[in-house]
């Protein structure tokens, strides 16, 4: 049971409904008497001695913002076990009894070798666009992420029909397809290019000539970045199809933006679920959503499976194409 203080930070990747989720850690520990410090900049800050005690007004007027009012950054000196003991030490001082992490894969790996080497209760939180945590079905971001895609589709899909071309578009994603897979089948494209599948582009090629032989007037191909650059497969595809072709590289447009409702509610029950279970005593769990409902996975189990893509799902694209 903690009496006196937790700590919250986010890490790696930011991500839409990173600050909906912080909000809600700091306000349910307030709510329980107990002390909340913010982490500015991930594993930097708490290297750095960059905490900060929050109070109510701290995570006011942020729900509706992406991005994430802590701070996030990617941090080399806490992969070594000198300078995840320094971190430890500006918690410890401060009397800090327990840590919220939210963030990706990396995050929370950071996060199981913290916890290993010091034995301070560490509560995840999943805050990715990339949903590619194990055990779960949903990540803190990926809702918005998606539709932010889809919107891009959207328009993409009308210039592609106006002049008969075919689109790649690029998504995030470079070691998972999930993010391409939900906004493509959402998005109602044609293709969805993914790391975990292998893709035949002289089958595709084929494919796409015969439908433009027999009038189709656009094309929409998805490209998830660990599939490999959509301006280098643009190239082929223009040059084997000798159709029009263009491609667009949403970048880090896909990151930002105001969380949906579905990011902002979710991400304020793992906040309120992820405090609640720290503050009673809790470790190494990582709380997230799967088919519906809240699930604690195991820290470890979560970094140390590989999330795979749902086959039904590719099979579904290739059904609905
Ligand atoms: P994400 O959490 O979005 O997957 P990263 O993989 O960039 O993002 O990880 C964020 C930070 O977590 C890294 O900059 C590093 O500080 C920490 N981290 C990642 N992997 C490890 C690791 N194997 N050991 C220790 N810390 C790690
Ligand atoms: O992990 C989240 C993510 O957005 C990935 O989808 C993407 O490959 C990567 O981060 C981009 O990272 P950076 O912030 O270094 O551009």
């Amino acid at each position: 049971m903690i009496k006196k203080a937790i700590a919250v930070m986010t890490s790696g990747g930011d991500s839409p409904g990173m600050n909906a989720a912080a909000r809600a850690v700091v306000r349910t520990a307030l709510f329980e008497g107990v002390e909340v410090y913010g982490i500015n900049n991930g594993y930097q800050g708490m290297v750095d001695d960059d905490i900060v005690p929050l109070d109510r007004k701290s995570v006011s007027d942020i729900i509706q913002r992406g991005g994430t009012f802590l701070g996030t950054a990617r941090c080399m000196e806490f992969k070594t076990p000198e300078g995840r003991k320094k971190g430890f030490d500006n918690l410890v001082k401060r009397g800090v009894e327990g840590l919220v992490i939210i963030g990706g894969d990396g995050s929370l790996t950071g996060g199981s070798l913290l916890s290993k080497e010091t034995g301070l209760p560490i509560v995840g939180l999943p805050g990715t666009i990339d949903n590619d945590v194990w055990g779960m079905d949903y990540t803190i971001g990926c809702d918005t992420a998606a539709n932010t895609i889809v919107d891009a589709i959207n328009k993409l899909r009308d210039t592609a029909s106006a002049h008969r071309r075919i689109i790649l578009v690029e998504v995030m994603g470079r070691h998972s397809g999930w993010l391409a897979m939900m906004s493509g089948i959402a998005g109602g494209a044609e293709y969805i290019l993914v790391p975990e599948v292998k893709f035949d582009m002289d089958e595709m090629c084929t494919e796409l000539k015969e439908m433009y032989a027999a009038g189709k007037r656009y094309s929409i191909i998805v490209v998830a970045e660990g599939a490999g650059s959509a301006v280098e497969l643009g190239k082929v595809v223009a040059e084997k199809t000798e159709i029009d072709t263009r491609v667009s590289v949403l970048g880090h447009i896909q990151r930002g933006g105001s969380p949906t409702v579905e990011d902002r509610m979710k991400a304020s029950m793992l906040g309120e679920k992820a405090a609640l279970a720290i503050i009673s005593g809790a470790t190494n769990v990582v709380f997230g959503f799967n088919e519906g409902k809240v699930v604690g996975v195991n820290l470890f189990d979560a970094v140390n499976n590989k999330k795979t893509l749902d086959p039904e799902l590719v099979r579904l694209a290739r059904v609905l194409a």
